[in-house]
């Protein structure tokens, strides 16, 4: 099984591939090809999946981490060259409206497609459950228990009837990768919170974590909080190799390192292939 970052915010110099903030992964098995997420704009994922050489057209399945347009801008694009009923897994959550509020100033962030719009060429396969998507590629569904901090923003809101209220972020979730009874969890933008959502994973799966990527959403953590995360993952003696990226932030890849030791802690800009 192979992970490759098709979307992120960095690149590596000289690379062929683009960059934005934004995420997407390639996840191929014996089983099929599933892309997670797809970044913001579309124009980047299609540039960066001609680079690596794979045509939609051979995706097996989709699916989204959660509805912002940094996880969902690039799926208007991709829906003209998928082939029709390709199933697409999310939380029924997905459709709610939400924003970003910076200085009074309210932006639409949420999905800019409707569910007419998806329904016309994908087949919904929307649940709050753990879902199989192919062998061994799990969604976690909604994290419900969040007893540790959640990867929050406190600009983010959503509609709620006629009211806009806090960002619940029970539409995101992560993906679990099994192989051999070893675990990865490849995160979108881990709102939920990243140890809520590997509580979740040990719970809900029998088998041990070796192996954390995607965006973390760890900005704006509290030096405490960073402290904690590291010492979890130490804890967990079973987690062997992270590749953090989009959202995780600067100062909490400088903080798991120095807890996991710079051979556990890689980067993971467009075009890293996690083998798995
Ligand atoms: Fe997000
Ligand atoms: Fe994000």
């Amino acid at each position: 099984m192979n992970v490759t970052c098709v979307v992120d915010n960095t690149v590596q110099r000289r690379s062929q591939f683009w960059g934005e903030h934004g995420v997407a992964f390639l996840i191929e098995t014996e089983a099929g090809r599933v892309l997670f997420d797809t970044g913001q704009s579309g124009t980047v994922l299609l540039h960066n999946l001609e680079v690596l050489g794979v045509d939609p057209a051979t995706l097996d399945a989709l699916a989204i981490s959660h509805a912002h347009y940094d996880h969902t801008g690039g799926l208007a694009a991709l829906l003209e060259q998928v082939r029709p009923g390709l199933p697409l897994y999310a939380s029924p959550d997905l459709f709610r409206e939400r924003f970003s509020q910076r200085e009074e100033q309210l932006q639409s962030i949420g999905l800019s497609l409707t569910r007419e719009d998806l329904d016309a060429r994908l087949a919904l396969k929307l649940s709050a459950g753990s879902q199989e998507i192919l062998p061994g590629i799990w969604t976690t569904g909604e994290i419900r228990s969040r007893l540790e901090p959640e990867g929050r923003s406190a600009c983010h809101w959503m509609r709620e009837g006629e009211a806009l209220v806090p960002d619940s972020y029970r539409d995101d979730m992560a993906l679990v990768l099994e192989m051999d009874g070893r675990l990865m969890v490849l995160c979108g933008c881990c709102h939920a919170g990243l140890l809520n959502t590997l509580a979740h994973v040990q719970r809900t799966f029998e088998c041990p974590i070796v192996t954390i990527a995607g965006g973390l959403h760890l900005t704006g953590a509290t030096g405490d909080h960073l402290k904690r995360v590291g010492e979890v993952l130490v804890e967990m003696e079973s987690v062997q190799r992270m590749h953090p990226n989009h959202c995780t932030g600067e100062v909490a890849f400088v903080a798991l390192t120095l807890a996991l030791g710079p051979a556990m802690v890689n980067p993971c800009p467009v075009g890293t292939v996690i083998g798995f």
